[in-house]
């Protein structure tokens, strides 16, 4: 999560001007300091000193006027990048190679946002994002994917409390305020006039493409830590998300993929499954229809969480959970079961379910999911109506079927 490694323009303004302000303040340092130290060893008493008090300056205009002076100087110094970054970073850029129409090789984009950057809008909540596309008609959670060199630009809301956005890497930091949209944008790596630029390349031609694109995809695409970094609550240091970068097929793949979404377990279709739940539920067998019977029954997931594809999880209060058996982390990023080679680790993702389900207070102190303990926004009971946790069989079939949600 390091600043000092920027991979895009807003990151590189950023630790650019702390660079600047860096500067500026160990200079009044070294010289403040010098003076100070020079003075306390000139002057110091010393044993026997009958040396007269030496000569006061206070009240010197031409110290004054200079010390002031100076001290303007410095401050333009920082002021004038300072609105230029601020400018640079509020106003997102109209880009011709990133507007959506030059470089999304997916389904689903209406004509009219062809001249458009791709917009996430990203959604605060305790303690957890949602990342929305509204312009491919799809929305995500925690694992936001962004194509590499294109400007995004990215409106910022939350339902509860103050969040703040911050992928240290790419940019940060821009406050989620309940009743208020804020705007950033944000681009993973260079644009391809701004690459050649720095290498001191000229022209356009389809080797300078293609090394262009291999500077992407070596030194961009990447799965970026990202960070709430406004105090928000119990479990505001649980509150992570992720970046993932990739090329444009890619970005295409992924959002047809979570388009997609997910069929039930065994039957061919949402209708002949829910037939069988609603008349005879005990002919939907195996672990992945008892863990999807339990999703929609006693657990109460459904009641919170949208399954893409399943009619019945609509719900809003919680991520969506539309392919999180792809996704490399669990309960806002706080769990993790990304391998170093950027696959997934399915025993330690198996552990993370079953933790996160078993003992979700214990991962995220506060949070809303169903409790039979109180807290949470509701209370889970057994078939008589007395509160009841999730047996640890229960858990193990939940898990497995969120697993194969992918
Ligand atoms: Cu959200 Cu801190």
């Amino acid at each position: 999560m390091s600043t000092f490694k920027p991979k895009g323009p807003i990151a590189e303004t950023q630790l650019d001007l702390f660079m600047l302000t860096v500067w500026v303040t160990g200079f009044i340092f070294l010289v403040v300091g010098g003076v100070y130290v020079y003075a306390v060893i000139k002057f110091r008493e010393r044993p026997n000193d009958d040396r007269p008090m030496p000569s006061q300056g206070h009240g010197n205009p031409l110290i004054e006027i200079g010390l002031i002076g100076a001290s303007v100087l410095l401050l333009v110094i920082i002021a004038v990048p300072t609105l230029q970054a601020i400018w640079f970073t509020h106003d997102t850029p109209d880009e011709v190679e990133s507007r959506m129409g030059n470089w999304y090789t997916g389904e689903g984009l209406v004509e009219e946002e062809a001249d458009n950057p791709l917009i996430v809008k990203v959604i605060g909540y305790q303690w957890w994002w949602a990342f929305e596309y509204p312009q491919l008609g799809i929305t995500t959670a925690n694992e936001m994917v962004i194509p590499a060199g294109k400007v995004v630009h990215l409106e910022l809301r939350s339902v509860d409390v103050i969040h703040s956005f911050w992928l240290p890497k790419i940019a940060g930091k821009v406050d989620l305020i309940p009743g208020r949209t804020n705007s950033m944008w944000i681009q993973a790596g260079d644009n391809f006039s701004v690459w050649k630029e720095k290498q001191g390349l000229e022209g356009d031609t389809s080797e300078l493409r293609a090394s262009y694109a291999s500077y992407l995809e070596d030194e961009i695409h990447d799965y970026y830590y990202g960070q709430c970094a406004e105090y928000c609550g119990d479990s505001h240091a649980r509150m992570l998300f992720r970046a993932t970068v990739v090329d444009d097929n890619e970005f295409a793949e992924w959002v047809a993929d979570e388009k997609a979404g997910h069929k039930p377990p065994q039957e061919d279709s949402w209708a002949e499954w829910y037939a069988l739940y609603d008349e005879n539920p005990d002919q939907l067998t195996g672990d992945l229809n008892e863990g999807l019977k339990l999703f929609m029954g006693r657990a109460k997931c459904a009641t919170c969480h949208v399954v893409e594809g399943n009619p019945r999880a609509l719900g809003v209060a919680g991520p969506t959970l539309t392919n999180i058996g792809s996704r490399m982390s669990l309960a806002a990023g706080w769990l993790n079961h990304r391998t170093e080679d950027g696959n997934i680790d399915v025993e330690q993702q198996y552990e993370n379910f079953f933790k996160w389900i078993k003992e979700t207070d214990v991962v995220k102190p506060g949070n809303l999911m169903w409790k039979a303990n109180g807290g949470g926004i509701g209370e889970l009971t057994d078939a008589d109506g007395e509160p009841a946790l999730l047996t640890d069989d229960e858990v193990h079939k939940i898990s497995l079927y969120l697993q194969s949600l992918k």
